[in-house]
């Protein structure tokens, strides 16, 4: 099988964490005979310095022509964000690519390994009922790509910003959720604020019709508000929690935090034929760029949504994260996640961390050949 992948690193720790989590990548399809290509384009600041533009010409034609695109993160310091290099930065870059290849559904897993309990912010006792869900964002909707506008009327300064759905959107994002659902514990919570808003209501109607297609898995309705308490009180309710696309982002950050740090999370951005942008959501982390202690394992389990969802190739994918969860039960820390004086873990930087998920990849694809 022959892949080609369009490497956009961007800003940031982007150039860090994507180069190992393309170490990654090799020692699987060296070892499993998948021929992978890759082109690296710029995007975001770093596009911006070289072209003048967020997202120019040349990194679309590469995505383009891909079969995927691994993407960083963009964004610049908080104290250079009113240089053109940064204004609308991930509007032009991460938005456009979201609108430009349909990817309208986006899949934020969320688990807590027993061995960081104690990393989570919430208390032990909520923490060992278990915590792994599936945050599903619809991407293309709700206020995201309406009109936005200020206007000055009768000399009073009013913003506007259109909210749409279309059932059509509504509908494949759904279906998405179920579809996912079916592989996991089978429950669905849709997420919206049908007591106020028409775009909930017909977002709620929506999800009910697609339901009756999914009879076994179970759905319930919760408002956002709500979903937002029960998310610090009791997460271990929640299995796929499908949401629109405001309340999708908010939520999936409230969701991002319960593992400890946002550097361990990945996410997929799919269109309904299955081809996909892969990022680690948590940024670009200005403040601790260049310095090589950035976590890659966010930007490393990426790759493996990528193998999953774009490649179709989930032995693969299941490695890769069960090699990420055995070098994290090993004690493996990037300073993220480091407790200071407890003796089973270790301190490493961003390379080293990656050294200890490319080792055990390799090591276990050596057990499975010779068991074969
Ligand atoms: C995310 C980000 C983006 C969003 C920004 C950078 C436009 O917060 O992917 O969650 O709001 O979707
Ligand atoms: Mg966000």
């Amino acid at each position: 099988m022959n892949k080609h992948i369009a490497v956009l690193p961007g800003d940031g720790v982007g150039e860090e964490v994507v180069p190992q989590a393309l170490r990654v990548l090799e020692a699987v399809s060296e070892a499993t005979g998948l021929r992978i290509s890759l082109t690296k384009g710029y995007v975001g600041g770093a596009a911006y310095q070289k072209y003048g533009v967020h997202l120019p010409d040349e990194t679309v034609s590469i995505c383009q022509s891909s079969d995927a695109i691994l993407f960083g993160s963009v964004g610049g310091p908080v104290s250079e964000q009113h240089l053109p290099k940064w204004q609308g930065c991930e509007t032009n870059s991460i938005l456009a690519l979201r609108k430009l290849f349909k990817l309208n559904v986006n899949f934020r897993p969320v688990k807590v390994l027993p061995e960081l309990h104690s990393l989570s912010p919430l208390k032990s006792e909520v923490v060992s009922k278990g915590i792994d869900i599936l945050v599903l964002r619809e991407l293309l909707g709700d206020c995201y790509f309406g009109m936005h506008k200020t206007v000055t009327e009768n000399g009073v300064r009013i913003a506007r910003d259109v909210s749409e759905y279309t059932e059509e959107q509504v509908a494949s994002a759904a279906d998405a959720a179920f579809r996912a659902a079916r592989n996991r514990r089978k429950k669905v919570t849709s997420v919206h604020k049908a007591n106020v808003l028409d775009t909930s209501k017909l977002w709620r109607t929506v999800v009910r019709e697609v339901h009756t297609g999914f009879d076994d898995v179970e759905l319930e309705d919760m408002l956002v508000d709500n979903c937002a308490m029960q998310l610090v009180k009791n997460p271990s309710q929640f299995d796929v929690l499908l949401t629109t696309n405001m309340f999708g982002d908010i939520l999936s950050d409230a969701a991002a935090v319960l593992p400890g740090s946002l550097g361990l999370l990945a996410s997929a951005s799919l269109n309904p034929d299955g081809f996909g942008l892969f990022e680690p959501p948590g940024g670009s982390a200005q403040d601790i760029a260049g310095l090589g202690i950035a976590n890659p394992i966010g930007q490393i389990l990426s790759v493996a949504l990528m193998f999953r969802f774009s490649f179709k190739l989930e032995r693969e994918a299941l490695l890769i994260e069960s090699a990420v969860d055995e070098t994290l039960r090993a004690g493996y820390r990037t300073r993220d996640i480091y407790q200071k004086g407890n003796p089973d873990t270790s301190l490493v930087d961003c390379i080293g961390m990656a050294d200890q998920v490319v080792s055990r990849v390799k090591s276990q694809l050596a057990f499975t050949a010779a068991t074969c």
